[in-house]
């Protein structure tokens, strides 16, 4: 078999109106995509013809008019699980990822609704098991308070090995359907799960047939100790938000290390970045537009947060004045220094101010880093972390949609794929496939198996 060359898995991170704050205010922006099904298909639709492994749906379970300002897209979207079903009706092979929070939810909802929504659409589910990262859920689900991290991680782990039994709850031969006899299903090859742990009972078996992918594969995110060991031990994909490519490297190296302790391959957990392309046909046109973008924050400029990130105390500093000595900082490391140059890249040139160092910290507020310039500039960055043991693949975030998720899909791809580094066709048609794995053997039929022999 030929040995193949590694290449990129590439997603779409859905922000309805763009990753950057103020990216449904460009006039070519779409400000009112969430709730339009012809725009989420057109979406889907173009991501599939770039072939792309998957479309991304987060989730979260509170909000409030104040986030307006800064994630205006996290405020109000449509419910995963539906939203999902109604995209899979019009693909056929890109992967689709749903969001599902364990500490607000059951077992068997979870593994009922995935397991469906693996059929609806032909195999090609992946689950994002979330704790939930928002407190106020706690109210909107009858909770005294959010639980703390271990917490939620002890349930999360005990939830996501029932959903998983339950899926296997049924044989893929257990439906005999023979019209001569009568018989419709084997009652041998249906198995209860009997689960009685410190947080849940469930008796089982699913009523749905075990999913087309069988184990329908599991993403994470997070930054806790106990969420990167769940990503490490069960997850396919992990996703994370960084910026800085010497820490995106200590983490890559965590999770891949964490991975073998729990006897797994290293390549059997992809470390997926967020990445915000706001590419243009030249760099230039990308610079002005990062710079039309930042005119159109609404921001009273208040430094406090930016002061904590560099470690400098900016109160008494002209915001059009340049910016102060980075040798100051209280940090350790050069973090700093390297927020600023990130900055600097994005506006092109060295001398920036301090307004022009927030706005770069306000775009990138919810931890994923932005890259302004052409096509090449975009393609050598994402070779570097790739090459450089920093990322296995990006959740994409247009920085505002239809358009910054076109040029990334007509210019960058392209050059991405003259390289080498991404497929020109899909060489899968399930979730599992794209990222190389095969659909595992049922537990329950591999230890019947193991019974009988032992006869
Ligand atoms: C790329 C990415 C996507 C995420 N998506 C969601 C999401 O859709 N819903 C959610 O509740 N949390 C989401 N999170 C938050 C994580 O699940 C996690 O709770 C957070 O990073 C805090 O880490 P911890 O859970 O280890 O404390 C996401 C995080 C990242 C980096």
């Amino acid at each position: 078999m030929p040995i193949l060359k590694r290449q990129l898995h590439l997603g779409l991170f859905l922000f309805s109106t763009g990753y950057h704050p103020a990216g449904w205010r460009l006039p070519e922006a779409v400000a009112d995509g969430a709730f339009d099904p012809k725009f989420l298909h057109r979406i889907a639709r173009r991501l599939e013809e770039a072939k792309f492994d998957f479309f991304f749906l987060g989730d979260a379970l509170a909000t409030s008019p104040d986030m307006q300002h800064q994630f205006p897209s996290q405020m109000v979207r449509l419910e995963p699980f539906t939203m999902i079903a109604n995209i899979a009706a019009v693909t056929e092979r890109i992967g689709l990822i749903v969001t599902a929070n364990t500490t607000y939810s059951e077992p068997y909802t979870v593994a009922r609704q995935t397991a469906s929504l693996d059929y609806l659409s032909g195999g090609r589910l992946a689950w994002n098991v979330v704790t939930g990262m928002d407190i106020r859920a706690a109210q909107n689900y009858s909770r005294e308070k959010h639980w703390d991290n271990s917490r939620r991680y002890d349930y999360a782990e005990e939830f996501v090995k029932i959903v998983q039994e339950l899926w296997d709850s049924w044989e893929d031969e257990a439906f005999v359907r023979d019209k001569e006899s009568g018989v419709f299903v084997d009652g041998s090859k249906v198995h209860v799960i009997n689960h009685h742990g410190e947080h849940f009972s469930v008796a089982g078996p699913l009523n749905v047939a075990r999913p087309p992918q069988g184990q329908i594969p599991l993403l994470n995110a997070g930054t806790s100790e106990r969420s990167r060991e769940l990503g490490a031990k069960l997850s396919t994909a992990v996703f994370t938000g960084q910026i800085l490519i010497e820490l995106a490297k200590s983490f890559y190296a965590d999770i891949k290390t964490k991975a073998e302790a729990f006897g797994r391959k290293q390549n059997e957990v992809s470390i997926l970045p967020g990445l915000v392309p706001l590419v243009g046909r030249t760099a230039e046109e990308a610079h002005a537009k990062y710079r039309e973008l930042s005119s159109l924050l609404v921001t009273d400029y208040d430094l406090s947060a930016l002061s904590a990130r560099i470690g400098i105390d900016l109160k008494g500093y002209e915001l059009d004045g340049p910016l102060p000595d980075l040798s100051l900082s209280t940090l350790p490391g050069k973090e700093s220094e390297w927020l600023v140059e990130l900055a600097q890249r994005a506006e092109g040139r060295k001398e920036i101010t301090i307004r022009e160092l927030f706005h770069y910290f306000a775009a990138t507020a919810r931890g994923h880093l932005l890259i302004v310039g052409d096509a090449k500039q975009v393609a050598d960055r994402m070779e570097e972390w790739f090459t450089g043991g920093a990322a296995d693949g990006f959740n994409i975030c247009p920085p505002y949609l239809p358009g910054g998720l076109d040029l990334f899909i007509d210019l960058v791809i392209p050059e991405l794929q003259r390289r080498g580094l991404f497929r020109t066709e899909y060489e899968a048609d399930t979730f599992r496939g794209h990222f190389g794995l095969s659909r595992p053997d049922n537990r329950f039929a591999r230890s019947t198996i193991l019974e009988g022999a032992g006869e």
